[in-house]
């Protein structure tokens, strides 16, 4: 289960609180989606649960499974189990994709007390994995999200969730810059790993991904908190309606 608890944060160099008191449960086996206009926290909420710095928690707590992922260093959290698809992929040069995923899928089996995967077992892990998103072998080859189109690598993001196999997984804005049929892919490779355990939370500003990646549950954040749940219709109705009638009824 990941819980996020009455989580208020502020930007380190600046006293500006972005998060305001923040609750929000995923059962194990759930897929949440969170809707809600620019700037209202989504992605903050994503990079202070991931340890990003940069943000001072000033109130609350981020658990997954009881244990307080706001103790624990990046890493860590990620070993926990924690993924981030980020909403901007960052660009590594110099590091190979194949190599980082590699280095990041052992590291992470090592710190859960896990066998490491020898070259073969990681190669044909990868191939296969990638084969399903449509990522080539020069995409594998060449240095992480360096030149990439912005649709390659929302789907290189996915390819790391894949290899990881986190146990919850939050995408932000993973559908932003996909084409139709790339967008199906990363739904069927989201599906893929929907196992009863795993949990997701998915970030979108669209309710066409939720038409492939049904969620359980939809939030709507504003002003760095959860202002309404619901299920599936309360995307349908943001779709058509915008946010304005959801912001008048919590003003
Ligand atoms: N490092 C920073 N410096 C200044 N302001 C910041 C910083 N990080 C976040 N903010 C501000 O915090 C607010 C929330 O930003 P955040 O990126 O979390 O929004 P969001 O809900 O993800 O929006 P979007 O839908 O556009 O992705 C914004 O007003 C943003 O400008
Ligand atoms: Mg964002």
């Amino acid at each position: 289960m990941f819980e996020i608890k009455n989580l208020k944060a502020s930007l380190a160099d600046e006293d500006k609180q972005i998060l305001k008191g923040m609750n929000l449960t995923i059962g194990d086996g759930e897929v949440h989606a969170i809707m809600g206009p620019n700037g209202s926290g989504k992605s903050t909420m994503s990079y202070v649960a991931s340890g990003k710095p940069g943000y001072v928690v000033d109130e609350g707590e981020v658990l997954l499974d009881g244990v307080n992922l706001l103790d624990l260093d990046p890493a860590e959290r990620a070993a926990a189990g924690l993924f981030l698809a980020f909403q901007y992929p960052v660009e590594i040069p110099g590091v190979g994709n194949m190599t980082f995923l590699r280095t990041a899928v052992n590291a992470q089996r090592k710190a859960r007390g896990e066998e490491e995967l020898n070259a073969a077992e990681f190669l044909k892990l990868v191939r296969e994995k990638a084969k399903s998103l449509k990522i080539d072998a020069d995409m594998l080859k060449r240095p992480v999200n360096v030149g990439f189109s912005g649709g390659e690598k929302k789907r290189n993001e996915i390819l790391q969730m894949a290899m990881l196999e986190p146990k919850m997984c939050i995408l932000d804005e993973t559908d932003s810059g996909l084409d139709v049929d790339a967008m199906k892919l990363v739904s069927e490779g989201v599906n893929a790993l929907r196992d009863g355990k795993r949990s997701f939370l998915v970030i979108t500003h669209y309710q066409r991904l939720l038409d492939h990646i049904k969620p359980d549950v939809v939030h709507i954040m504003a002003d760095g908190r959860i202002i309404k749940t619901g299920g599936p219709e309360l995307a349908l109705e943001v779709e058509h309606n915008g946010y304005a009638d959801l912001l008048n009824e919590v003003a």
